[in-house]
């Protein structure tokens, strides 16, 4: 009605209290978080950000986000840096031992690991990884877009240089919404690989501005820059140098008001309520005969099952008809996992803090008729 632009100032005092919010449900500071589009948005600005020189390793678990898992192939490409797989320890989460010996050997640039990965059912032990990556003063990038929303995160306890998160998931906010927690201590470390005027700002040297002295002369008169033309830029303040200026005013709202729901809640309260609903749906599966394929010492709000007579995509199809929301796993969003248990599609059911006993019991009288 009143055009972008004015609308977006008009929620000026709003969208900055989102990033309070977020701040709040993760124990950060609000100058350490970073509005981005999705999770991998963020995870992505994070990683590149972290200087690595070819020889160095990244230690990444076998439970890693299939974007993740590219960013890693790509980064061995082009810095040649080595991808130090860990393996996971007889509860399926990553072997805490396999990542203190690997950080024993040095020269690692990264340690990365995905906090509830995909399929799994897992809660990997972000917090003794990362006491491991502080000990050893290396940068550690959490994925956390899975556990962001059902479980009582605490960026102080886990101790993450980096935390990235969507909107989406069990925080239940709108889609195309995420963050990314940058640690106040880790910038003098890093630089965004691409800032906008929005992360950074454009500014003149007194004198002899280098860069633009080399571009004239390589350049025809007619576009040659002019002295006194910005050849250099700073870094804005904290974790606003990983933003870029556009964004989704509306949908950044609705992240906060997800963020503002979950507080309302109580992130403590919701993990336990998660943690116990989705103990109630594993067992409830194994009533009706069905394989419940969670991993973990510690289990979070995600179930996977197959039935050994229809394939997920069915099962799937049987419950959205009946109104009930599910998915199904995919060898590309869970490359290593997939392959090391040689898992077919799983049926994968997310168990929110909003979820009822009532809701499970009507999804299993739905997957009883169908198997
Ligand atoms: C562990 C994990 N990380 C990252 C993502 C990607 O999130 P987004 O699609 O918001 O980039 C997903 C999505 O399923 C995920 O499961």
């Amino acid at each position: 009605m009143i055009g972008g632009y004015e609308a977006a100032d008009e929620a000026g005092d709003r969208s900055a209290a989102v990033y309070a919010s977020i701040a709040r449900l993760i124990g950060a500071q609000s100058h350490e978080i970073a509005r981005v589009e999705h999770a991998t948005a963020g995870w992505n600005a994070a990683f590149w950000s972290v200087p690595m020189e070819a020889g160095q390793r990244i230690l990444v678990h076998d439970h890693e986000y299939g974007a993740n898992a590219v960013a890693f192939i790509r980064a061995a490409e082009t810095r040649g840096v080595v991808i130090d797989l860990v393996p996971s320890d007889s509860t399926g989460q990553v072997s805490v031992e396999a990542v203190e010996e690997r950080l024993s050997l040095g020269d690692v640039a990264l340690v990365s690991l995905t906090h509830i990965p995909t399929n799994g059912g897992l809660v990997n032990p972000a917090i003794e990884i990362g006491s491991l990556a502080r000990s050893a003063g290396v940068p550690y990038l959490v994925d956390g877009c899975q556990s962001i929303g059902q479980r009582d995160i605490d960026v102080q306890e886990i101790g993450c240089d980096f935390y990235s998160a969507a909107g989406r998931k069990f925080l239940r906010g709108p889609r195309g919404t995420g963050f990314l927690y940058v640690r106040d201590s880790i910038l003098d470390r890093v630089a965004p690989a691409h800032p906008d005027h929005w992360g950074a700002s454009l500014t003149k040297s007194a004198e002899n501005p280098e860069i633009l002295r080399k571009s004239n002369a390589m350049c025809s008169d007619s576009a040659t820059f002019p002295e006194g033309w910005a050849d250099r830029f700073e870094w804005m303040p904290g974790a606003r140098r990983y933003e870029n200026f556009e964004h989704s005013v509306a949908g950044w709202l609705g992240l906060g008001a997800a963020a503002d729901c979950a507080l309302e809640w109580g992130t403590d309260r919701i993990e336990v309520t998660v943690s116990n609903r989705a103990e109630e749906l594993r067992s409830m599966l194994t009533e009706i005969g069905l394989e419940v394929h969670d991993q973990g010492e510690v289990r979070s709000g995600i179930v996977t099952t197959t039935s050994d007579r229809v394939p997920s995509v069915e099962l799937r199809r049987a419950l959205s008809a009946s109104g009930v929301n599910t998915s199904t796993t995919s060898f590309a969003s869970s490359p290593y996992d997939s392959l090391r248990r040689d898992l077919p599609p799983l049926l994968r059911i997310s168990v929110q803090y909003t979820t009822t006993v009532e809701e499970l019991t009507f999804a299993l009288d739905v997957l009883r008729t169908f198997i």
